[in-house]
């Protein structure tokens, strides 16, 4: 199956009460192990890509060469888009040419109206080629590729000046974070999301910051028209302690050279278990 536009999958979701999970990618083995898993539970699947991890994997030619073989090569059948994560008006240009099925154009951190001029644009563009676009109001706190955000809530009003412009999903800040969330964290604001998901219709409202979300946290916010959850930290922190603990047991790697494949299985594998895991909480499983 070739690569699909995140329009119908979260059209599905936000009626069907679940949500979608974006996990990010960084490598072949990350994909090829978040593929398998979707492909396994009948799930379907987003595939993000921040600029930096593009940047990493030589560029956005490369990723959508690659996930596009992988689909073929894997016999994957459920829908996979593969969406560029809080791209820059610039980087939206690139994945759009390189062939990537869906677009975040983060201009949350522009005055209103510059963010709307160009995701107006955006529209425009998307939908010529028949791709899905998010959209940001309200800055997602943490870190993510350098860029510090400070956890604001959007404002439901503005909100809805971005959704008019027919974006397919919106990423509105309710105070979530990227990366793990601090002791003292205030939790979601419900209130905001329940204020948005009225001024926006039936627009899919995305999650990010997924890692470390309590699960009760997550079934309400299903339930007020979030339908893609974003998930990055998880895997890496997964993926992180599985091979930390096959280094340290030192299996297969003293005096026997250095083979990747067994090296990076235990992290691969801790992947697939996370984004099982993820899946079963939001409800997609079985949903392709
Ligand atoms: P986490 O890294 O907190 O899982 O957030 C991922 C994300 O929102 C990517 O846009």
């Amino acid at each position: 199956m070739a690569l699909v536009s995140a329009k119908d999958m979260l059209e599905k979701a936000r009626a069907g009460k679940y949500a979608v999970g974006q996990f990010n990618i960084n490598n072949l083995e990350w994909t090829k192990s978040i593929l398998l898993t979707a492909q396994e539970l009948n799930s379907p699947v987003i595939l993000g890509v921040s600029e930096g991890a593009g940047k990493y994997m030589t560029g956005f030619k490369t990723v959508a060469a690659m996930v596009s073989a992988m689909i073929d090569e894997l016999k994957i059948t459920v829908p996979v888009a593969l969406h560029l994560d809080h791209g820059t008006y610039e980087g939206c240009y690139k994945c759009i040419e390189a062939g990537f099925s869906s677009i975040m154009f983060d201009g949350s951190h522009f005055p209103i109206e510059e963010n709307i001029a160009k995701t107006k644009e955006l529209v425009e563009v998307c939908n010529k080629k028949g791709l899905s676009l998010e959209a940001e109001v309200g800055a997602i706190g943490g870190e993510e590729d350098g860029v510090v955000g400070k956890g604001e809530c959007a404002d439901p009003e503005e909100c809805k000046k971005i959704a008019d412009l027919g974006v397919t999903m919106l990423a509105a800040g309710i105070g979530n974070i990227h990366g793990k969330y601090p002791a003292d964290w205030a939790g979601l604001s419900f209130e905001t999301l329940a204020a948005v998901n009225e001024k926006v219709g039936e627009m899919p409202l995305v999650l990010h910051g997924g890692t470390g979300i309590p699960t009760d946290m997550i079934k309400k916010a299903i339930s007020l028209g979030v339908a893609k959850i974003n998930v990055n930290t998880e895997c890496q922190l997964s993926f992180q302690e599985a091979t930390r603990k096959y280094i340290e047991e030192g299996k297969d790697l003293v005096g026997k050279g250095f083979d990747p494949r067994k090296l990076l299985a235990p992290g691969c594998q801790a992947i697939r278990d996370t984004v099982k895991e993820k899946m079963e909480i939001f409800g997609s499983i079985g949903k392709a």
